[in-house]
């Protein structure tokens, strides 16, 4: 088990490119079950999430080899259509080989999802979508069984929209017989990322990167080459990094209509921000910033994986913000830990009211999930003194080299084996 030891306070300075977004490779990976060839793919953050979903597709059949970012999966082979618990269990987007292997063989089983760190993730969505394209679905001993002889078009208009849900139905409408048409689907830049690879393969979707997708089902796929879009969530995350520390730093990110919304609400609290062909530019060198308040929302919202990191933001800040999370109301776990390390944030309901103080002071904190994590090394790196982040697995399954980054920009942050837990 891995902590990291961070000796706060110090100014950052420097650049750091971004990886590729683990939510899309995620959903890309499973996709090429669709077709039977050798695909490929480039940017692919090397995080342990990766590893358990490369591990997922070598248990189905996959051959897999990974290598300095580029992926090549060959589905020439595909022995199994089942997802058991023992992968499912340690992620949930293992759920999205539910949609492509039951358009492409007719069967899929794949061990029901359980709840995560912060409340219920139910999966109705997907399932009701595939049941809409024809499948037959059962529960069976914790499994979802679903089969059908070919699925067909529908209409599917979810009353949420949900990313998981927009990209499991996407992937099974593609190889469905006849026209689906999806509504209130998510426009997350990552659904984009997969819409774009569908195409590449031969699939037929109008209104990528909209709400309604107009999918044409085709009869069979081939494999293709992909790229993995930049991470928009890394990128808000070291931008934040470079405002708490007060810094000035720039990370070098090409799609920066994708985080329209963070870097707006960084300039509301008074930092500088230019872009440059890419090179994405904060400056917030003695700059005092005011509490602003945000409201996740889905995309082109504020990202509920931002919230917690905001949160770590306004601890600092001048002025009382409120945070709101509309998406995962109960994704709060970083509060009692940023407390630990002396912030002054109120939870109520689905909102914290974070009330600045003048500075934050070094502690032992723990990581419960991915974002949460990452609000803590933020909150390690802004305080006075020596923050232990135990529990850091769980930053390893989404931030690529995050403290070889971190150093890179003059943070003081070590990575120390340790028996704790
Ligand atoms: N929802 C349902 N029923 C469903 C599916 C979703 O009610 O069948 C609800 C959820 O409870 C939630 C909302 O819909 O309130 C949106 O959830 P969504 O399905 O969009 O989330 P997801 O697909 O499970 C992905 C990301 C998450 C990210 C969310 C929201 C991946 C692998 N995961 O999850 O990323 O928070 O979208 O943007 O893409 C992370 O990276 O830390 C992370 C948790």
């Amino acid at each position: 088990m891995d902590k990291f030891v961070i000796e706060g306070g110090h100014e950052l300075s420097g650049r750091v490119k971004i990886s590729g977004a683990k939510n899309s490779a995620l959903v890309l990976m499973p996709a090429t079950l669709l077709n039977n060839g050798l695909n490929s793919f480039t940017n692919i953050p090397e995080v342990n999430d990766i590893f358990t979903m490369i591990k997922l597709l070598k248990h189905l059949g996959v051959d897999a080899s990974f290598d300095s970012n580029v992926l090549k999966l060959d589905t020439s082979n595909i022995i199994s259509q089942h997802a058991p618990y023992e992968h499912v269990k340690k992620m949930r987007a293992s759920v999205y080989v539910l949609g492509p292997l039951l358009a492409k063989y007719g069967y899929s089983k794949v061990s029901m999802p359980g709840g995560c760190a912060w409340g219920p993730r139910p999966i109705n969505l997907h399932l009701e979508a595939m049941e809409k394209l024809g499948a037959d679905i059962v529960l069976d001993g914790g499994d979802i069984i679903a089969k059908s002889k070919r699925l067909h078009g529908a209409s599917i208009n979810f009353e949420i929209s949900s990313v998981g849900a927009t990209g499991n139905t996407v992937m099974a409408a593609v190889l469905a017989k006849g026209e689906s048409k999806i509504q209130n689907a998510a426009m997350e830049p990552e659904i984009t990322n997969l819409c774009e690879f569908l195409i590449d393969m031969g699939a037929r979707i109008e209104g990528v990167g909209t709400s309604t997708l107009l999918i044409d089902g085709v009869d069979e796929l081939s494999s293709a080459k992909g790229e993995v879009i930049g991470d928009r969530i890394e990128a808000g995350t070291l931008l934040i990094a470079g405002a708490l520390t007060k810094s000035k730093i720039a990370i070098e990110y090409s799609n920066i209509d994708q985080i329209d919304v963070v870097l707006s609400k960084l300039k509301d609290s008074g930092a500088k921000i230019s872009n440059n062909n890419g090179l994405i530019e904060i400056d917030s060198r003695d700059i005092h910033p005011k509490s602003i308040d945000v409201t996740t929302a889905i995309h082109p919202g504020f990202p509920t994986d931002m919230q917690a990191q905001w949160i770590a933001y306004m601890a600092l800040a001048n002025g009382t913000a409120t945070v709101a999370d509309n998406i995962y109301t109960d994704r709060f776990s970083h509060v009692p830990e940023l407390i630990r390390l002396g912030a002054n944030i109120e939870r109520v309901n689905n909102m914290a009211i974070v009330r600045g103080v003048e500075k934050l002071k070094g502690a032992k904190v723990m990581s419960t999930d991915l974002r949460a994590s990452a609000s803590l090394v933020l909150g390690g790196l802004a305080a006075e003194g020596t923050t232990e982040v135990l529990r850091i697995y769980h930053l390893d399954r989404g931030y690529e080299k995050i403290e070889d980054k971190l150093t890179k920009l003059g943070a003081k942050i070590k990575r120390v084996s340790t028996n704790e837990f």
